[in-house]
Parts: C-alpha cells; sequence; structure tokens
C-alpha cells in the first residue's frame, strides 16, 4: 500500500488499456480534448499525455489527498492544471476522452458523469477507474445509472479500469 500510495494504484495492464483507448478516442474524433479527474501523482496523466496525439489535456484534482504532488503532473504545450472539481470550476468543451479516477462514491461518479458526459463527442471514451472493484460499488451503478438510455459500447477492461465509447 505504501509503495501503491508513492507511485499511483494504476496497474501496468490497467496503463496498457489507458493507452490503447486514449490512441482509439483521439483517432475516431475531429475534435476533443483529453480530461483526467483525479491526477495525484501524475502516473495515468502522463499515459495520457504520451498518447493524446496533440489534443489538449486538462487535468482536475482538488488535491482532497493531501499526499498528491502536482509538480510530477505532465507540464507541456496543451496541458492545463486545475486544482478543482471540474464540476465545480464549470468546464466545459467537446471531449474524446475522459477519464475519471477521483471520488469513487457513487454520488461523485455520477456527478461527474453528468457534468462531463454529454460533452463526450461521437466515437468518444469515458474510462473508469475501480470499475467492478468490490471495494467501490459505486462506480459500476453510477455508471449503470448514467448509460440507461444513452448509446455506449462496452471496450475493454483491465483489471478496475473499464473503458466505453460513445457510437452515436
Ligand atoms: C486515486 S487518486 C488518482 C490516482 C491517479 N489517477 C494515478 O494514476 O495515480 C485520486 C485523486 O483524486 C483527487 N480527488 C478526489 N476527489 C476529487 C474531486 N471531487 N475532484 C477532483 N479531484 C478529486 C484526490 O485528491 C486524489 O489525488
Amino acid at each position: 500500500m505504501e509503495r501503491a500510495a508513492e507511485e499511483g494504484w494504476y496497474t501496468d495492464d490497467e496503463l496498457a488499456l489507458l493507452a490503447r483507448v486514449t490512441e482509439l478516442a483521439t483517432g475516431s474524433t475531429d475534435e476533443g480534448v483529453v480530461v483526467e479527474v483525479g491526477v495525484y501523482r501524475g502516473r495515468s496523466a502522463r499515459v495520457l499525455d504520451r498518447h493524446r496525439n496533440g489534443r489538449q489535456l486538462h487535468l482536475f484534482d482538488n488535491l482532497d489527498m493531501t499526499t498528491a504532488d502536482t509538480k510530477q503532473w505532465p507540464d507541456g504545450d496543451g496541458v492545463y492544471h486545475h486544482l478543482a472539481d471540474p464540476v465545480e470550476e464549470e468546464f466545459v468543451k467537446p471531449i474524446a476522452l475522459f477519464h475519471q479516477d477521483a471520488d469513487h462514491s457513487f454520488r461523485a461518479v455520477l456527478e461527474h458523469l453528468e457534468w462531463m458526459g454529454p460533452h463526450v463527442v461521437k466515437g468518444g471514451v469515458i474510462v473508469l477507474h475501480d470499475f467492478g472493484d468490490p471495494t467501490y460499488p459505486g462506480v459500476a451503478r453510477a455508471w449503470e445509472m448514467y448509460t440507461e438510455n444513452k448509446d455506449f459500447k462496452f471496450i475493454d477492461c483491465a483489471g478496475h479500469c473499464a473503458a466505453f465509447q460513445r457510437i452515436k
């Protein structure tokens, strides 16, 4: 647990999935930024940065975890740091890929999906971490509630990371 907190919780298999679906999202869409909510020390953000194909990368973290470290976040051209919850900042842009790895409660995941989901363009991808993890049942429950009557298809999962693509 100590090592995880130092480096982040994403496993290598989960990072490989994140890389693959970021390529898919940016290759399947003509527009849209890449957004991550829950950056911590930048482990998954560095993967998004390497695979964003020139799209802007918006990184959100409200620093609720006091051991988060923004100095380890990617910081190149087209990368924007937001030390806030995107809902509170009222962030609105077309989105090619939305990655949620922040507060895993049902309420917080649903709130992020309801805020960011409508801006995900056709062909865009939503990635949820800790999906299917029995410790965080609210993640899958929020996804089921959010996607009722919406057009997303399951792409793949690795570990406790699941990816879905908007098809209409
Ligand atoms: C599990 S860590 C993220 C791990 C990171 N994705 C990685 O690869 O290591 C969760 C992060 O989400 C942040 N957080 C929690 N609730 C949040 C919220 N409502 N909005 C933005 N960030 C939040 C915490 O401060 C923490 O840094």
